[in-house]
């Protein structure tokens, strides 16, 4: 007889967030807050039980209050190694996608942190290739392999080069039209696959409404740097996302790329966060966008982990 059982993890079933809370991952410590602040949702959080032990999970994740989950952030078996795990996480993604993912909708991304090494710990690699078979599955593919970085309080900022000055933003119209102008000969996979099918100025104003317009902290600590002629070299946001202290986006204008002028902006953007007294600042980058990469590692930051991104291209994926 067959005894895997998936169902529904909601609030409503009693101890269903304790159960869920069962097997571990680095955004355990997140939920409880998320879904008070209805970034997630008790139907967009799915168990599967063999005889009563979950042995896989998901979730989703949303921007607070939105209608639709944003990501699929979160999925889990508690053996990689046992193909009933497996099996069991297969049928709890592909009839929580079904419920939760209206019909006609492109699931929206799955994302899994893992370690930096992770192709080099057999444990993680193992994990990693496993959920990714998972979500590979339902349609998904690799799309992009992220670097995730820190800054810590106590490493040294850099000096600016003197090159540059700083100044805050006019207004939000300003920003939205520098990033218009960057998205040109970005090495960005998501600003690539956005300029496939809008142009550069829709893609601008989706990434800020997406990700900037939502930062929780003041916009005044928003920077644009501009040269000695008083004209626009580039662009830092730093801020807050719901979690941490973040570099939001950072950008040097495509005719004055290849000068160094990023570590003026990434320095700049430490400081005016390191002056408000945080303690560590959060950024990514594509493992493919190597000059951005550098200039992390170059000015101190440390790579803590990677993000594995699948996206799925088309609703009918899914199938
Ligand atoms: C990534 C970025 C900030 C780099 O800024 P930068 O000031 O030009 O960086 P550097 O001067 O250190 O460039 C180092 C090298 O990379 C090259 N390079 C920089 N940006 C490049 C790009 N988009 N495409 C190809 N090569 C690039 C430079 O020409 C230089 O080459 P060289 O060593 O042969 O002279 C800039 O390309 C950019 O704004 N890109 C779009 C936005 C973006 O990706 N932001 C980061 C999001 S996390």
């Amino acid at each position: 007889m067959n005894t895997t059982h998936v169902r529904h993890c909601s609030l409503e079933e009693g101890s269903t967030l304790a159960q869920f809370l069962t097997l571990p991952y680095s955004l355990n410590d997140e939920v409880s807050d998320d879904i008070e602040a209805h970034r997630r949702r008790p139907e967009w959080m799915w168990v599967a039980e063999i005889d009563g032990l979950v042995v896989a999970r998901l979730a989703w994740w949303s921007n607070p209050g939105d209608d639709a989950p944003g990501l699929l952030d979160i999925l889990d078996v508690r053996d990689a190694r046992d193909p009933t795990h497996l099996d069991a996480a297969r049928r709890m993604l592909r009839t929580a996608i079904t419920q939760v993912v209206p019909p006609e909708d492109r699931p929206p991304d799955y994302l899994r942190f893992v370690p930096p090494d992770w192709r080099a710990d057999d444990d993680a690699r193992v994990e990693t290739e496993a959920l990714m078979a998972v979500v590979a599955g339902t349609g998904a593919r690799l799309f992009v392999e992220r670097r995730r970085l820190e800054w810590r309080v106590g490493t040294q900022i850099p000096p600016r080069s003197g090159r540059l000055r700083f100044r805050a933003p006019h207004d939000d119209a300003e920003i939205v039209g520098l990033m218009t102008e960057a998205t040109a000969g970005s090495l960005d996979a998501y600003t690539r696959l956005d300029l496939e099918t809008m142009s550069a100025a829709e893609a601008a104003r989706e990434h800020f409404d997406g990700e900037l317009a939502a930062q929780v902290s003041p916009r005044s600590h928003w920077r644009v740097a501009i040269d000695h002629d008083g004209d626009p070299v580039g662009f830092v946001t730093p801020g807050h996302n719901y979690y941490h202290p973040v570099i939001g986006y950072v950008a040097v204008l495509p005719r004055y790329r290849g000068q160094g002028y990023i570590d003026d902006l990434l320095n700049e953007g430490v400081a005016v966060l390191a002056a408000t007294g945080v303690d560590h600042i959060r950024a990514a980058t594509d493992l493919g966008n190597t000059p951005m990469g550098d200039a992390f590692d170059r000015n101190g930051w440390m790579e803590f982990e990677r993000s594995m991104n699948m996206t799925w291209r088309a609703p009918t994926d899914r199938s």
